[in-house]
Formats: C-alpha cells, structure tokens, sequence
C-alpha cells in the first residue's frame, strides 16, 4: 500500500530505489563483517574477533530499520542474494580501496 505522505509516486519510486541500494550496501558489509569475524587470525585475534562481532550487530539493527522504512514508503524490499548483488555498491569500493 502506498503512503500518503505528499511525497509524489515517482519522487517515492527514486527514493526507494536509493534506499534499496543503501539497504544492499549494508547486507554485504555485514556479510564481509561477518567473515572478517569468521576468519581473523594473528596475535590480535581476540580484540579483533569481538570488535567485528560488535560491529556485525550494529549493523544488525541498521539494516532492520533500512528495510522497514523502504516497506512502510510502500516498495517492495530486496531480499535475495541475487538481488543485493545487483543492487549493491560498495563491494567495489572495498575490493578497490581496502582489501
Ligand atoms: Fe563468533
């Protein structure tokens, strides 16, 4: 059901069209999270581990709230890997600039 909040349709279709891109960005950096928590090893291992467990659930709740606002502006919300895949940005930013 589309909100009636003033917002025009297609002003509405652009805005959670970005939010799907954003909500794809935080699926995968808390996947990529997840895996860093996964796999650490060295000698800081432990600090590392729990620093990544922390951000991981932070992101937790982030990525709750993205998909819920994109429902309640009446889109459908993304949810297959497929889907995050295309939608999302930052894997190439990391692959780039960080890994
Ligand atoms: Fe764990």
């Amino acid at each position: 059901m589309k909100p009636r909040i003033g917002i025009p349709e297609k002003k509405l279709q652009y805005i959670t069209d970005l939010l799907s891109v954003v909500f794809a960005n935080q699926v995968t950096l808390y996947t990529k999270t997840l895996k860093f928590h996964w796999n650490v090893c060295g000698e800081n291992l432990m600090e590392l581990h729990k620093l990544f467990k922390h951000q991981y659930t932070l992101l937790e709740s982030s990525i709750d709230e993205t998909a819920e606002r994109i429902s309640k502006l009446g889109a459908k919300t993304i949810g297959t890997m497929a889907e995050f895949t295309k939608h999302e940005t930052i894997a190439w930013t990391l692959r780039r600039y960080l890994i």
